[in-house]
């Protein structure tokens, strides 16, 4: 069954050619001598308009099956594409056959009102690609992922494959999922080996890879090697953290890009970061048109414009100890007060980009004691160079650093984060052998997605989401 894409016909002359289309019926409504009927098959955000007319005679086949349509029923209809007379569609298609392909009873279909809340549709993930919203954001997904690969491959970047499971704790958070193929509930049946220890001491020796293992935080240490081999490289996949965040920011299932650039300190680790968010925003605009004009009218009123002026400007850049300055003149406006050391808290992310400078800002240079083992240790021997890319509404959507290349330093990072040298024992060779200044960092794929297409929920624009509680499909 060779088809052609409704986005296709749309930009077809109208010059009577006969075609076929397939797709969900939107809508159907009946005048005196006319059916119109709009069929979407999401290839597009606009739909298709089909019209029957009786006065030129509709064959007693089609009128049946005409009579058995309704919302979310999906069919395939011929007839002749000609020039719209109806304002707000160039062409649509005088249609004489029509074959309804599934039914969708208008008694138990839930996609029946023009507009559900976004949470009635979280409970029907299956179906809520099928509505207006889902299904731009959808194909704004794989626009992004597809500018992603460009945007790198256009850079002499190699695209480096991650593992999923791992044994090693990139973030040093250890809030990961454990994967183990040892059963369980046997293991909480075991008696106590000691009288005092109340619960079975595990033997990970008996467990599928002979140790503990995780889902990945990050596949950064492993693109590390990868960069220290081959210059530039990118992973781009599927990340899990098993942090109790019940947030519209947090996913405990979610993607990220990360390039890894040997040769490349936190300067040039900035000005990529910087570039990158500008080109997937002038992708967006410009591959996603029709669809952003959707988020813009719908979804976040004046979304385009704020993501014209983002690229249009330069990304604010100050460290931590300056932002901590700022907000600091500002600390009645705060739950939490914010002091030299402190985390940046979501608050005090939103009030830097929002209230002080109106668009992204770059923060740099942290408190060692907040940031991750592996990030270089300025001379001032107390902040590392970290670099987290901040943004309005949103707070961070990126986070990296130029990397400790030092042996002796990355060492004593380990040791003083009460980490184990000897599982980092292949990391470390890195800065054994030919080792160099380097830098990357990550960007959060669904926080970009939020940024972009103006959604308030992370949920709304992956999938399938996973949350604590939450893995329903
Ligand atoms: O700041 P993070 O934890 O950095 C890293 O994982 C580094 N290893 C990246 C690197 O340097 N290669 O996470 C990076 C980004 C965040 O800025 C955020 O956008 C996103 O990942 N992120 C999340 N997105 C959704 N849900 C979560 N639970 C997230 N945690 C982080
Ligand atoms: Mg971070």
């Amino acid at each position: 069954m060779k088809t052609t894409l409704i986005k296709d016909i749309l930009i077809s002359n109208p010059d009577g050619r006969e075609v076929t289309v397939y797709g969900w019926v939107r809508t159907k409504r009946e005048t005196k001598n006319l059916i119109f009927i709009q069929v979407n098959d999401g290839s597009c955000f606009a739909s298709i308009q089909l019209t029957f007319d009786h006065d030129t005679g509709i064959d007693s086949e089609t009128l049946a099956q005409l009579k058995q349509i309704t919302t979310g029923a999906s069919i395939q209809a011929t007839g002749t594409l000609i020039e719209s007379p109806a304002s707000g569609q160039a062409v649509e298609v005088r249609a004489t056959k029509l074959l309804v392909l599934g039914e969708a009873p208008a008694d138990t279909y839930p996609l029946q009102k023009k507009h559900h809340s976004f949470e009635f549709l979280r409970e029907i993930a299956h179906l809520r690609p099928r509505t207006n919203t889902f299904g731009a954001i959808a194909r704004v997904r794989s626009q992004m992922s597809y500018a992603i690969h460009t945007f790198y491959n256009d850079r002499g970047f190699q695209y480096v494959h991650t593992p999923i499971i791992t044994t090693s704790d990139c973030e040093g958070a250890g809030e990961m999922f454990q994967v183990t193929t040892l059963d369980l509930e046997a293991l909480a049946k075991l008696p106590p080996k000691k009288e005092d220890s109340p619960t079975p001491v595990v033997d990970f020796s008996r467990d599928f890879f002979g140790k503990p293992a995780s889902l990945t935080v990050s596949g950064q240490l492993e693109a590390e090697t990868y960069a220290m081999a081959v210059s530039r490289v990118y992973t781009f996949g599927p990340t899990f953290r098993a942090e109790n965040s019940n947030t519209t920011r947090h996913l405990a299932e979610f993607w990220m890009i990360e390039p890894e650039m040997a040769f490349y300190d936190i300067t040039d680790n900035m000005d990529l970061a910087e570039e990158f968010i500008k080109f997937l925003l002038s992708w967006a605009l410009e591959k996603c048109a029709d669809d952003m004009a959707f988020f813009d009218a719908r979804i976040q009123p004046g979304i385009i414009d704020t993501l014209k002026k983002v690229v249009s400007s330069k990304f604010v850049r100050i460290t931590y100890t300056e932002a901590i300055k700022e907000l600091e003149k500002n600390a009645n406006k705060f739950e939490f007060k914010p002091f030299w050391g402190c985390d940046l808290q979501s608050e005090h992310e939103k009030f830097l980009t929002e209230k002080v400078y109106n668009g992204p800002v770059i923060v740099t240079d942290y408190p060692r004691e907040i940031k991750a083992f592996y990030m270089k240790l300025n001379e001032d021997g107390k902040t590392v160079r970290a670099m987290d890319v901040l943004v309005p509404g949103l707070g961070e959507i990126i986070g990296g650093s130029e990397r400790e290349e030092d042996l002796k330093h990355l060492e004593e990072r380990i040791t003083d984060m009460n980490l184990d040298l000897a599982d980092y024992w292949w990391y470390l060779d890195l800065r054994r052998y030919g080792s160099v200044p380097h830098s990357g960092f990550g960007l959060g794929f669904e926080r970009l997605l939020l940024y972009i297409t103006g959604m308030n929920n992370i949920r709304d624009v992956i999938p399938f989401p996973r949350a604590p509680k939450l893995a329903d499909f």
